[in-house]
């Protein structure tokens, strides 16, 4: 049996995978419609929802690789929201070879009947 804090990890790796593999429904599937989010792509703007996450995941396939690991990862569980942060590390495949990048991201979950559902997520 999982704790609440391992849910949330298992979740959030799911979560990145879907990003990176660009798996769109699968992403969908985890995430409130009202997600709200901070990220460098909205340019200090609050975005509420998720037509503006769909956008990336619609592009044509680079042909290039990513993966993201979790590093530091910090969770607080309160009743039926959970707050994960971590530094997201970055590994991609480029025409001139991988590069990799990092940056800290929190993400707060809230659980329903379904599940764990990401209602917010901020990136700097
Ligand atoms: N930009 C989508 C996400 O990080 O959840």
């Amino acid at each position: 049996m999982s704790t609440p804090e391992q849910e949330l990890l298992a979740v959030s790796e799911k979560l990145l995978q879907c990003i990176d593999g660009g798996d769109w429904d699968g992403y969908a599937a985890l995430c409130d419609e009202q997600l709200t989010c901070f990220e460098a792509e909205a340019k200090t703007h609050l975005v509420v929802g998720m037509p503006f996450h769909k956008f990336y995941f619609d592009l044509p396939p680079s042909g290039h690789k990513q993966q993201s690991t979790i590093a530091s990862p910090h969770i607080n569980v309160v009743g039926d929201v959970g707050i994960v942060c971590y530094t997201r590390l970055v590994q991609r495949t480029t025409d001139n070879g991988p590069t990799s990048s990092s940056a800290n991201e929190t993400r707060i979950w809230r659980r329903d009947a379904s599940g764990w559902k990401l209602i917010h997520c901020h990136r700097s």
